[in-house]
């Protein structure tokens, strides 16, 4: 099971991420965290304490790690050929509810400086994650899509997309989805988080009809959730909260749809 999360800044891509993340390995699955956001943040909501968090190097910023995979001795030609499945072992943190994260860090485009040689690997070891691992895995992504070469886009089971009640938001899930389609990405859904009111909830629904948008769930404003958000607590002990619970509940929909998908030759 490979899902990808994507949406605007802020509205709780990190927390599905957690919610999600939690729920799979609860339910037994082998679980593979990965924060592909360029301002990490995943490891507090999986119980890493700040410090320890604010010490962590993503590994494109890991220029030993890069220059030992890429490294030709010839200036600016790097290596392609390189193995990957090393990195998984040696560079992911455990987290105090027996799940491993890996912190990839940020893909800049293509011409902003010197950056080749880490978004290769960082593409590289993606692909490995979602092409060939049995883990399950779980990307907490940002808006964009750098991160995802083809070849990985068309591997991952579930593009979730995370949206409040805002017109910007949804405005940003549209071509969110869009762009995930035009890269092959077969299950793209949204959820709707944040609902404190049947209006923002009715919002969301017209909308996803609108534009043809399949909704995996509603997750409620959780009062818990934002104080845990506030002071950059663990979700760890929140499991039983409101909105954990509605996430259980999508990651339920997800596991039974795919099953249902394999059984009819689909992806
Ligand atoms: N359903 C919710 N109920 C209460 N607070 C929430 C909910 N969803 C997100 N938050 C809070 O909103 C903030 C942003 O959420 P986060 O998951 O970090 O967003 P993103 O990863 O998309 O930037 C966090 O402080 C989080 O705790
Ligand atoms: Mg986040």
């Amino acid at each position: 099971m490979k899902i990808a999360i994507t949406g605007k800044g802020g509205v709780g891509k990190t927390l599905v991420a957690a919610g999600l993340v939690l729920s799979l390995t609860k339910n037994g699955y082998s679980t593979i965290a990965i924060d592909a956001d360029p301002t990490p943040n995943l490891a507090l909501s999986l119980g890493i304490p700040l410090k320890e968090a604010n010490e962590i190097i993503p590994i494109s910023e890991n220029n030993i790690l890069i220059d030992s995979k890429t490294d030709t001795g010839y200036p600016g030609i790097y290596a392609l050929n390189f193995s990957v499945n090393d990195i998984i072992n040696n560079y992911s943190i455990p987290t105090p509810g027996g799940v491993s994260l890996l912190v990839m860090g940020t893909v800049k485009s293509m011409g902003s400086g010197c950056t080749c040689a880490a978004n290769s690997v960082i593409r590289s070891l993606l692909r490995h994650l979602v092409v060939e691992r049995d883990e399950a895995v779980v990307l907490d992504m940002e808006a964009g899509l750098e991160h995802l070469g083809r070849g990985t886009a068309e591997s991952v089971d579930y593009m979730l997309i995370v949206s409040d009640a805002n017109a910007k938001s949804l405005n940003t899930a549209r071509m969110i989805s869009i762009m995930a389609h035009n890269f092959g990405i077969p299950q793209i859904m949204l959820i709707g988080n944040r609902i404190e009111t049947n209006l923002q909830k009715n919002t969301i629904k017209k909308y996803a009809k609108d534009h043809g948008l399949i909704v995996a769930g509603y997750i409620p404003f959780d009062s818990v959730v934002a104080k845990a958000g506030i002071n950059g607590d663990s979700l760890l002990p929140m499991q039983n909260s409101t909105a954990l619970r509605a996430i259980d509940r999508i990651r339920r929909l997800i596991v039974k749809q795919r099953t249902i998908n394999r059984s009819q030759g689909k992806h």
